[in-house]
């Protein structure tokens, strides 16, 4: 039988073992310009074909590719150190354990939060949503509240608040768009009233790209009394995030949407917002006693997670936090400022082609039209050249229809797409226009 060597050895330094030290993760951070072939070389699946043509993945809205680390990182977790946590008296148990609650403190360190016990695993960005939704606002909403959530939002920033608006008597109150998908950030302020409990806001959209102005918006609704939540999960994979700077109440992500696995997620609250809530689900994890009379639950963030978490998932987001935050951040963010230029430009040569949305402070995400195709044939016509990109509604209906649109298609670009993959994008929709005649 043959054991798998994850390198090193379990035991003191089991965690280092199983997630690869940043040093060791990338050419590409030696502090030099911003190199995205260096990068490119950890990411095995950009360099298989599809359809015969070399892959050019611009989904990374829907989700990133991972680069190897966390693939190994995964793969050493089940192979060597399996075991549930925070439970059972053996070394297992213990080292996973250890390296569940690294993972939180690189996520508490990632998000700029003061301590690892305001982070909370969640399975995603949806599931930390509607955390708040039916904790917090359970105990916070009332008859004739409001909850504001500008129009651009992702389901998953709508529909939790309409869930508990309609069970508390609460209303969801949308803040209009701009012409140019930018939030009216003048509307907004004239809706902020003493009804107003919470805002829900995403800190970049997924189909418009829009980065709003939020540390005005946050302080906005303070003014209010009002609390925040922001949906980062469009934002952590772009630019750094600080949520003692943005002075937000909570903040979601999604750990697949930058370089980690599916399935793994996370809710930063402030912590006492955190310690009033209530916990939302219920059983193994989360208490403290149980007895029939009287059950009394753990501190948080424990109280928030019921049952066996995704421990795996918590590796592999350690992995790919540290693999994230050894390159130099603001080279990444000029990096794909200047990808943007270059595609929005590009794409600006391809006849009838409409970028929907024109937001100047904005993600790279490249949602369009073509004129006399429907998105989807779009979608199909590009993956025939290997390129993936998302036709649909983007889980964004308000946002779509602010433009009369109930469907575009959507390329989305992350750190390692380059020019050359902008160039085949638009040369297969070139030559897809042509057929037109
Ligand atoms: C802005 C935004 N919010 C929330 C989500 C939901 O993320 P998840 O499905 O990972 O929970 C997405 C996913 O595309 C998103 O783009």
């Amino acid at each position: 039988m043959t054991t798998p060597d994850p390198g090193g050895g379990l035991g003191p330094g089991a965690v280092e073992s199983l997630v690869a030290a940043p040093p060791a993760m990338s050419p590409s951070t030696a502090g030099g310009p911003f190199d995205p072939e260096a990068v490119r070389r950890d990411f095995p699946v950009l360099h298989r074909p599809v359809n015969g043509r070399p892959l050019v993945w611009l989904d990374n809205g829907a989700t990133t590719q991972k680069p190897r680390q966390v693939i190994e990182a995964l793969g050493a977790f089940y192979g060597v150190a399996n075991s549930n946590i925070h439970r059972g008296a053996h070394t297992m148990a213990r080292e996973a354990t250890a390296v569940f609650e690294e993972s939180r403190a690189a996520v508490a360190a990632f998000l700029g939060a003061p301590s690892p016990a305001e982070i909370v695993f969640t399975r995603g960005t949806t599931e930390a949503i509607n955390l708040v939704a039916q904790s917090w606002g359970r105990d916070n909403l009332g008859p004739g509240d409001e909850i504001l959530v500008p129009a651009l939002e992702h389901h998953s920033n709508i529909v939790p608040w309409q869930l508990i608006a309609k069970e508390r008597g609460a209303r969801v109150v949308p803040v209009p768009l701009l012409a140019d998908g930018r939030i009216d950030v003048d509307a907004y302020a004239d809706l902020l009233s003493y009804r107003t409990q919470l805002v829900a806001i995403s800190h970049a959209s997924n189909v418009l790209g829009t980065v709003p102005p939020l540390r005005e918006m946050i302080a906005l609704a303070h003014r209010h009394a009002a609390r925040v939540l922001v949906d980062g999960a469009q934002a952590v994979a772009h630019f750094p995030v600080d949520v003692r700077e943005l002075d937000a109440d909570f903040y979601a992500f999604s750990g697949h949407k930058l370089f980690a696995p599916t399935g793994i997620g996370a809710l930063y609250g402030k912590p006492e917002l955190l310690a009033a809530m209530r916990p939302w689900q219920g059983g193994g994890n989360m208490i403290d006693s149980v007895d029939f009379g009287e059950t009394t639950y753990a501190p948080v963030p424990h109280r928030f997670e019921a049952g066996t978490g995704h421990i795996a998932g918590a590796v592999g987001l350690l992995s790919a936090l540290n693999w994230l935050t050894a390159l130099d951040r603001d080279a990444v963010t000029a990096y794909e400022g200047a990808l943007l230029s270059y595609a929005q430009r590009a794409l600006a040569t391809v006849p009838g082609l409409e970028l929907v949305g024109a937001a100047p402070d904005r993600i790279a995400v490249l949602t369009f039209t073509l004129a006399g195709f429907d998105p989807a044939t779009v979608a199909d016509w590009l993956d025939r050249d290997g390129i993936a990109v998302r036709a649909g509604h983007h889980c964004a209906q308000p946002a779509l229809r602010h433009f009369g649109l109930d469907s575009a298609a959507r390329a989305s670009l992350a750190l390692y797409n380059t020019p050359e993959e902008v160039d085949a994008l638009v040369s297969s929709l070139t030559s897809l226009r042509q057929q037109a005649g």
